[in-house]
């Protein structure tokens, strides 16, 4: 293998160009010649690749976003576009492609690797709903992103006595809120996982006014309800003066945490070095310190992981 290119796809992650840095940087390290594709898979259909030098990453490890561009290609499920997209590589002789996104992406380099392409996923999301993906690039980042929120929306719900609603980012997987709602020690939490009860959140909540509590903070995954909606209820139904507030892309920006570049410099050079043994149509992640292996399909599966500890703990201490 001479040749190995890069790409990000789907929603950004901080971390992103931390793993770009490390892919160019242990290319040319081994005396491989490194490739950037812009803008994704949609970028590889077109054509959009170049190659780079150690200046390109330069002062980049500490920037949010993806420096080459980002896309979700919905057509590339096409057959008749895959293999344009594996020709566009194979005229310039590469045959090795490091793949940062999210699931999507992994079944796009699933695809590739059917065509002759060898592929090497690095999970960079801020969802954290990879399967057996350690923690994902770019969750710890956001993770904090949204404790800082939360921190500075009950300040001043506590002074004006308020209910806040938070709702926070992770496409259909409820990590971003589980975890924050531990973090900030939520009130309330309505992931996909949990139930929501409304008749008994009231309850608790008129429980909460009466024991004389300055706020309360409730944390919803997005995608399960309207925000506003359940604001303008929560004051109907239980007197609670009540705020929402939707993150959004906020959580998507900002300069990646120490663990974030962390992980994401280490597999995205253990990345290339996969790649250089011949190994393809995995995802690496890193538990602890150690780099581990799932293949593109377990990736994209469904997360199967037991959580039933952290709702309690979430529970008993919230
Ligand atoms: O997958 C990352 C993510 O930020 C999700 O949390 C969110 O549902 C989605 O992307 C938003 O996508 P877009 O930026 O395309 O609106």
């Amino acid at each position: 293998m001479q040749k190995i290119a890069v790409l990000t796809s789907g929603g950004d992650a901080p971390g992103m160009n931390a793993a770009i840095r490390a892919v160019v940087r242990t290319c040319l390290n081994k005396g491989i010649k490194p490739y950037v594709i812009y803008d994704g898979y949609k970028g590889l259909v077109e054509g959009k690749i170049k190659e780079v030098n150690r200046r390109f990453v330069s002062e980049i490890l500490n920037r949010g976003g993806t420096i080459i561009g980002t896309a979700r290609l919905k057509e590339f499920v096409d057959i008749e576009i895959q293999k344009k997209a594996a020709t566009n590589l194979k005229n310039l002789g590469i045959d090795g492609l490091v793949v940062i996104g999210g699931d999507g992406s992994f079944r796009g380099a699933s695809d590739l690797c059917k065509l002759g392409i060898k592929c090497i996923g690095i999970a960079g999301t801020i969802d954290n709903d990879i399967n057996a993906s350690g923690y994902t690039i770019g969750f710890d980042t956001a993770l904090n992103t949204i404790v800082e929120a939360v921190d500075k929306i009950r300040d001043t719900s506590s002074s004006h006595h308020r209910c806040s609603i938070v709702e926070v980012m992770g496409r259909h997987c409820g990590d971003l809120a589980l975890y924050s709602s531990i973090a900030c020690g939520a009130d309330i939490l309505i992931d996909p996982n949990t139930n929501l009860d409304e008749k008994k959140m009231y309850e608790e909540i008129i429980k909460m006014k009466e024991e004389g509590r300055k706020h309360v903070l409730i944390i919803v995954s997005e995608n399960i309800l309207d925000c506003n909606e359940l604001a303008k209820k929560i004051e109907q139904n239980t007197g609670f003066e009540t705020r929402a507030n939707v993150l959004g892309h906020f959580q998507r920006g900002g300069t990646p945490t120490g663990m974030d570049r962390f992980r994401a410099s280490v597999l995205g050079s253990e990345a290339v070095k996969y790649l250089l043994d011949g190994k393809s149509n995995i995802s690496l992640y890193l538990t602890n310190k150690e780099v581990k292996v799932v293949s593109f399909d377990v990736a994209v599966e469904k997360k199967v992981i037991n959580y039933k500890y952290l709702y309690e703990v979430n529970k008993v201490i919230g």
